[in-house]
């Protein structure tokens, strides 16, 4: 990547704006005049344009015009020049990464996208706490002027086909104008495989806000467009990556789903194998290598079985095997008060259950053996051994 020397350099936008181009040399000038007379109000802006080598001279263009420019306070202009034609959305790559500012414009050269909306759709995203502002054809309000019969209805299929294949609810998810709160992308790996960055971003920032606002694309009036066979097959296998995405991070969420079942599983295996240690501890100080008060016996039998409780659901259930003093004497005790919370909570539901609701005791018994073992399940899971509840 290299940087022009002679522009003064951003470094500090608040609003960065990308325009990437490929042969827009009747267009560049003009659009970065119109840029200049729209820019957002009492706000640090630069506009990165990212140029893939344009044989046109595009490039240059921009250069020299940038040495005759007078400069305008709080604005600036950088080009990234690339080697080689790779891509729009590549190139919104490129220039994000190249960006400084928190807010990031993303937007066509040729006037399809009305620089006059820009501040509109800063303003927007900023008022309204949402992520993303899309500038949308297809929401009441927009239109598209000078598109054949033949595109329109393409463009209305690609869309209808991302939107139900990748569960996207935005209507125009495959606008190429559109306004976001870089952080939204903090730590996102990019695919960006040819034209279609905005679904990427949408289908990689599920719980994004984003709000649309209306407007009319217009087909450009100079120089010609990029769309051909080789877009088309791009699309679908962008599409095809990230329907696969998708697929991949639900099976995540399923895992999620089976380790807390399967934790839950051992967790209550661990509650049954104490009843049985219980139970031996207990007779065997009544009958066996003493004969103690029942009472005394019980006692020991319930330290006896609440100890190898813990020490199991630490090993096996929760997969802790740290056995630092400091750390397992806390762990102990948070588990000994849960159980003791744990044994009141079954006693109550038992009581009001059997006295209360007429229930038949072993019915009400089961009822609260499982509520408080959850109960119990859950508290120690989060609180003893600082898991999250899910997953
Ligand atoms: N750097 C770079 N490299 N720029 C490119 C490349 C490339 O490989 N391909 C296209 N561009 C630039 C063009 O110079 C122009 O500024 C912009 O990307 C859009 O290209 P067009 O060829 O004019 O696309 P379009 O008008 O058919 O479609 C546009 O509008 C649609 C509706 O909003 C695109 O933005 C589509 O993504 C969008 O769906
Ligand atoms: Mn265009």
């Amino acid at each position: 990547m290299k940087l022009t020397e002679n522009v003064a350099r951003g470094g500090n936008a608040q609003v960065s704006i990308i325009i990437p181009t490929y042969n827009e040399s009747k267009n560049i000038i003009k659009i970065l005049k119109s840029i200049a007379a729209n820019l957002p109000k009492n706000t640090f802006t630069e506009t990165i344009i990212v140029d893939d080598n344009s044989p046109d001279g595009t490039g240059k263009i921009v250069e020299d015009y940038l040495l005759s420019v007078k400069k305008i306070a709080g604005y600036t202009i950088d080009v990234i020049h690339r080697t080689a034609k790779k891509g729009l959305s590549s190139a919104i790559l490129h220039g994000i990464q190249h960006a400084t500012g928190d807010t990031i414009v993303v937007m066509d050269s040729d006037f399809s996208h009305p620089p006059q909306i820009i501040p509109k759709m800063i303003e927007t995203l900023k008022k309204s706490q949402c992520d993303i502002v899309v500038a949308s054809r297809y929401i009441k309000g927009g239109m598209i002027q000078g598109w054949p019969l033949k595109r329109k209805i393409l463009s209305k299929l690609a869309t209808t086909v991302a939107k139900r294949g990748l569960r996207i609810n935005t209507s125009d998810p495959m606008s190429g104008f559109f306004v976001f709160n870089r952080k939204i992308i903090k730590g996102l790996k990019f695919d960006a495989i040819g034209f279609k960055m905005l679904l990427e971003i949408l289908v990689k920032t599920r719980e994004a806000n984003v709000k649309e606002i209306p407007y009319t694309f217009t087909d450009r009036k100079f120089g010609s467009s990029k769309v051909d066979f080789i877009t088309s097959v791009d699309y679908v296998r962008s599409v095809w990556r990230l329907y696969r995405y998708g697929k991949l991070i639900t099976k995540k969420e399923k895992r999620s789903s089976v380790r807390f079942l399967s934790k839950a599983g051992r967790f209550f295996t661990v509650g049954a194998s104490g009843l049985v240690v219980n139970y031996l501890i207990s007779l065997l100080f009544v009958a066996g290598i003493a004969d103690f008060w029942y009472i005394h016996a019980n006692i020991i039998g319930i330290i006896a079985s609440v100890t190898s409780n813990f020490i199991l659901n630490k090993v096996w259930t929760f997969e802790d095997t740290d056995f630092a003093v400091k750390r397992t004497i806390t762990q102990y005790s948070k588990f000994v008060g849960i159980s003791s919370i744990g044994a009141l909570v079954q006693l109550s539901i038992v009581f009001s259950l059997v006295d209360v609701y007429q229930l038949t005791y072993p019915l009400a018994l089961i009822l609260a053996v499982i509520t408080a073992s959850f109960g119990n399940f859950i508290l120690n899971k989060k609180w003893t051994f600082k898991e999250k509840i899910w997953g």
